[in-house]
């Protein structure tokens, strides 16, 4: 039972905060999800008794049991939004209904216990309040929110733990990938899957990051910044990259993009720039894209641009696919020109530079 969800966070505050010096300087070049703000958010579930414990407590090390259920089997889901400085001072997030609820479906299928969407968003909303002066203000910069929520109890039998912890930290972001919204290069991933039919590929659960760490390996070695995962049951369709949905825009103005039909995960800045490309009568369709498809296309030209999306890295072109026995460039490998465009919409809207016409945005300081 959850009881007065999106009720008020107490604060005890961080007694040695960061100093402003200290602060500045990491807000001044951001890398991505290296430096972490002073306070964190935390709610406590036990079963039988739900959440409780609503506090905004200093950023620090947790307490775990060596036997606590998530170390060893791995029952954790997590989430990633952002908090966006606009040029009045005001800080606002995007969409975060729309994480809270992905949240409780990534929840469900981890067997871990729903915690109420205004909960989700009050978590987020007294962190930012408290470490508002975290949130950078620079282009392109922002404050990755992190919630997550794992399994506490020390045992070591299998079941769904009775004790869970969730919590939300903040760390001042910069771009994803290092060399920004340059092109990257994604490996095609032949030996290993991420997911596959009724498994959790598209809950947002720690594991399937874990099961995609060798492949990653794999993509370094070879010179590239991302996996591409193709579908397990024929390894013929291309899915999504692990940490971000996937789309092709073809010379005929059409864009594809898999569908999200229980293997991938449901982006919700995938479904942004679906309305965005809707809004532009882009003739955009969500189907099975072949790597075929891909691959041919970029070799004929009829593939004008493929690009990466998700939050961290919110729209990143593809410049060139590699495998063990190809590598295609897509156009000239250079950022295409319907990609720039939405990601400049999407990230208009984002800092408040333009009117937020579908009300995405939500305002935190
Ligand atoms: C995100 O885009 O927020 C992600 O979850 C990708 C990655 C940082 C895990």
């Amino acid at each position: 039972m959850s009881t007065g969800a999106g009720g008020t966070f107490s604060v005890e505050p961080n007694p040695n905060p960061c100093t402003d010096a200290e602060r500045e300087a990491e807000l001044a070049h951001p890398a991505f999800g290296m430096a972490f703000t002073d306070h964190m958010s935390r709610l406590t579930w036990r079963a039988g008794e739900g959440w409780s414990g609503r506090r905004v407590v200093p950023y620090g090390p947790i307490q775990l049991d060596p036997a606590a259920a998530v170390l060893h089997y791995a029952q954790e889901v997590f989430e990633g939004l952002k908090a966006y400085r606009h040029t009045d001072g005001s800080v606002w997030t995007f969409r975060p209904f729309a994480n809270a609820e992905r949240f409780s479906r990534s929840a469900r299928r981890m067997a871990l216990p729903e915690l109420d969407p205004r909960d989700f968003v009050a978590a987020v909303e007294s962190l930012v309040r408290v470490d508002r002066a975290w949130v950078p203000g620079g282009v392109d910069t922002s404050l990755y929110l992190r919630p997550f929520m794992f399994a506490t109890e020390p045992f070591v039998g299998v079941r769904p733990s009775r004790m869970v912890e969730f919590y939300v930290i903040a760390s001042p972001v910069g771009s994803y990938f290092a060399g920004g919204v340059a092109p990257v290069c994604i490996w095609v991933e032949r030996e290993t899957h991420r997911a596959g039919p009724g498994g959790t590929g598209a809950a947002k659960c720690g594991g399937n990051y874990a099961g995609a760490m060798a492949a990653l390996e794999t993509a370094y070695a070879h010179g590239c910044e991302q996996v591409l995962y193709l579908d397990a049951v024929t390894g013929t369709d291309v899915e999504e990259l692990g940490g971000m949905n996937i789309m092709a825009v073809f010379d005929d103005g059409t864009v594809a993009t898999p569908p999200t039909s229980g293997t991938i995960l449901e982006g919700v800045t995938r479904s942004a720039i679906l309305q965005l490309l809707a809004d532009r009568d882009v003739a955009v369709v969500e189907r099975p894209v072949s790597l075929a498809e891909v691959v041919e296309g970029a070799k004929s030209g009829h593939l004008a641009e493929l690009f990466a999306c998700g939050t961290a890295a919110v729209m990143t072109p593809v410049g060139s696919l590699r495998g063990p026995d190809f590598e295609v460039t897509v156009a000239d490998g250079g950022p295409g020109e319907l990609t720039m465009s939405v990601r400049g919409e999407l990230t208009d809207i984002q800092y408040g530079r333009v009117p937020d016409r579908h009300d995405w945005l939500h305002r935190l300081v």
